[in-house]
């Protein structure tokens, strides 16, 4: 019997490609140029499988190529705003994602911007590295301190538990959360963490917000303006989620005022551009999309795929299959 034909939209690590080729007819993206709509149109005209990765947009003009030889969509990638799943179920398509695996690398990020934003870190080094430095001095750059202070959570899912743990146990700080669809109490034991009635209560008292929702339409411009003005002008934005929940014009603007005082970003609205006045602001820190970038949770992620993958063609259902 043939092997089934699958598409892989872009540079994964050499060892997952190895895999994949050695189990399917492979068509690798050895240039790793992300692929245009007629690139990936002609991918569902012609694979069985196609495996896109969260930078790419699998939206509904993508998914009306036709003839649609495509059955299953298995994206690298825990977030599936890229996705258009009714599209795809439309279509005929199954679709995977790559949930668990990607949780704590994640979270240590986000703990990483934390810390880096409120103790200046980002605009240490570059003082440094730049030879600006003087010497030490009572008044030289003096940050916020972190431990004891409140971490206000927008979603706690996997994610925001893993940064609650951290910033529980490891710098004792006091963890507020919003969830429209509240955590079981099993999952949030021993983290001493209080649930808000609104995103709005948790913008009023946390001296750091940290995002964990998932992106779409639901969620879109979820802090905007509004939180902002909310925000303490002590408070600090951490979003490692999805750039659009976050008002990105807002955010310029709130920062320029002083409403809050400062950002650490690792996503941004129109990936990969990032507002221009946010990278001349020495308090924000960017980071380009590097939540799940260890070498152990890229090549996780990308057994993960493979793993939903061979059980779709196997006739099982995927273990994290969406639609
Ligand atoms: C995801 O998986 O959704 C991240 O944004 C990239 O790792």
């Amino acid at each position: 019997m043939s092997k089934p034909k699958i598409v892989v939209t872009r540079r994964w690590p050499e060892q997952i490609e190895k895999i994949l080729t050695q189990k399917y007819d492979t068509q690798l993206n050895v240039d790793d140029v992300p692929m245009t709509v007629a690139e990936m149109q002609e991918a569902f005209r012609t694979a069985d499988a196609v495996l896109p990765t969260v930078s790419d947009k699998v939206d509904a003009e993508v998914l009306s190529a036709t003839p649609m030889k495509a059955k299953m969509i298995g994206s690298f990638g825990v977030g599936f705003n890229h996705i258009d799943l009714e599209a795809a179920k439309a279509a005929g398509l199954t679709v995977s994602n790559t949930p668990e695996v990607l949780t704590e690398c994640t979270a240590d990020l986000a703990m990483t911007l934390l810390l880096m934003v409120a103790r200046r870190t980002g605009e240490g080094e570059r003082h440094a590295r730049n030879k600006e430095w003087t010497g030490w001095r009572p008044t030289h750059m003096m940050g916020s301190s972190v431990h004891h202070k409140t971490l206000g959570l927008i979603g706690m899912g996997r994610i925001a538990r893993a940064v609650a743990a951290r910033a529980a146990h490891g710098f004792a700080m006091e963890i507020i959360y919003h969830d429209p669809f509240p955590p079981r109490k099993e999952d949030i034991a021993g983290l001493n963490a209080r649930q808000c009635n609104s995103p709005q209560e948790v913008f009023e008292q946390a001296d750091f917000v940290s995002v964990h929702c998932p992106g779409g339409k639901e969620t879109y411009h979820l802090i905007d303006a509004t939180a902002f003005a909310a925000m303490k002008p002590s408070a600090f934005l951490i979003n490692t989620a999805r750039g659009d929940i976050v008002d990105e014009q807002a955010l310029v603007v709130a920062l320029q005022k002083g409403e809050i005082a400062g950002a650490g970003l690792d996503v941004y609205e129109s990936e990969p551009r990032i507002s221009e006045p946010l990278l001349g602001m020495e308090n924000v820190v960017t980071l380009p999309h590097l939540g799940s970038a260890t070498v152990e949770t890229r090549l996780a992620m990308g057994m993960r795929v493979v793993e939903n993958i061979d059980a779709f063609f196997a006739g099982k259902t995927p273990r994290d299959k969406l639609v």
